[in-house]
């Protein structure tokens, strides 16, 4: 693929879907997909960020995937909290920055310090940002955002009159420019509470094979698709027109 004939999106989401699917189709069990799901996304994530993609946000738990069973929840949590740590030598290796968003109440210990040891060993790395969502809610990050601000205005760090658009990114849970491109595998055409503000003038793009299955060659055709569409953000491409 030559990716110099390609637009490259800034900021690339997925919403990472369809593994329980993938192993019912194998006869295999959910968890069977989980782990397909993770060992997927660990090289998607390299080819992603080597195509020119500087940010790259996936959405690995909801708040709402509590609701799952307490086996389903437990084998996803005990496969975070076991590759982040096992893994975090591999994206040193790939110069990849890891970092979290979504909140830490309700995650167990294990998971907590793996995530915090992974986010400290790559912080300096430079080929680009991986944004893992985890225990995360579209929702829940506005209202945290706004409990923030709220809270800087009480404290006199902030005047009500300079609240705008740039300080609300900064206090999301993580300061991160616009998504570019959204992509949900298996069809399922839904954002499901993810990324609200940051996905305002995405390209939504859903393939319909399962993750487990979104392969590089899956994933390149992502980009072709995107080279294809016209962005405009409210204004109008004259030079596109015809009288
Ligand atoms: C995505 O796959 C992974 C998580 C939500 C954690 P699913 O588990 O949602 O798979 P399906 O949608 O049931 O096939
Ligand atoms: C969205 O997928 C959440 C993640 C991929 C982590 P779900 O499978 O939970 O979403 P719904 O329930 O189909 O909307
Ligand atoms: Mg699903």
């Amino acid at each position: 693929m030559d990716y110099t004939k390609l637009k490259i999106p800034n900021h690339i989401a997925i919403i990472l879907d369809g593994n329980g699917r993938w192993a019912k189709n194998l006869g295999l069990k959910r968890s069977e997909g989980h782990k397909a799901g993770y060992e997927n996304l660990k090289k998607l994530c390299v080819h992603i960020l080597k195509t020119g993609v500087k940010y790259l946000s996936v959405y690995a738990f909801s708040t709402e995937n509590f609701k799952r069973s307490e086996e389903e929840v437990g084998y996803l949590m005990n496969l975070i909290a076991k590759k982040f740590k096992s893994d975090a030598k591999y994206f040193m290796e790939n110069n990849i920055k890891v970092v979290f968003s979504g909140i830490r109440d309700n995650l167990r210990k294990d998971v907590l310090e793996s995530m915090d040891y992974i986010t400290n060993l790559t912080k300096n790395n430079k080929k680009g940002t991986f944004n893992v969502c985890l225990n995360y809610g579209g929702h829940l990050e506005i209202t945290d955002m706004t409990k923030k601000i709220a809270k800087l205005v009480k404290e006199n760090k902030l005047d009500i009159d300079n609240i705008n658009e740039d300080i609300v990114n900064k206090n999301l849970y993580q300061d991160l420019p616009p998504i570019d491109l959204l992509i949900r595998t298996s069809g399922e055409q839904r954002v499901s509470n993810f990324m609200l503000w940051q996905l305002s003038y995405a390209e939504f793009y859903f393939p319909t094979v399962h993750f487990p299955d979104f392969n590089e060659e899956e994933f390149d055709k992502s980009l072709i698709e995107y080279t294809k569409r016209d962005r405009r953000f409210g204004g109008i491409n004259y030079d596109k027109e015809i009288d």
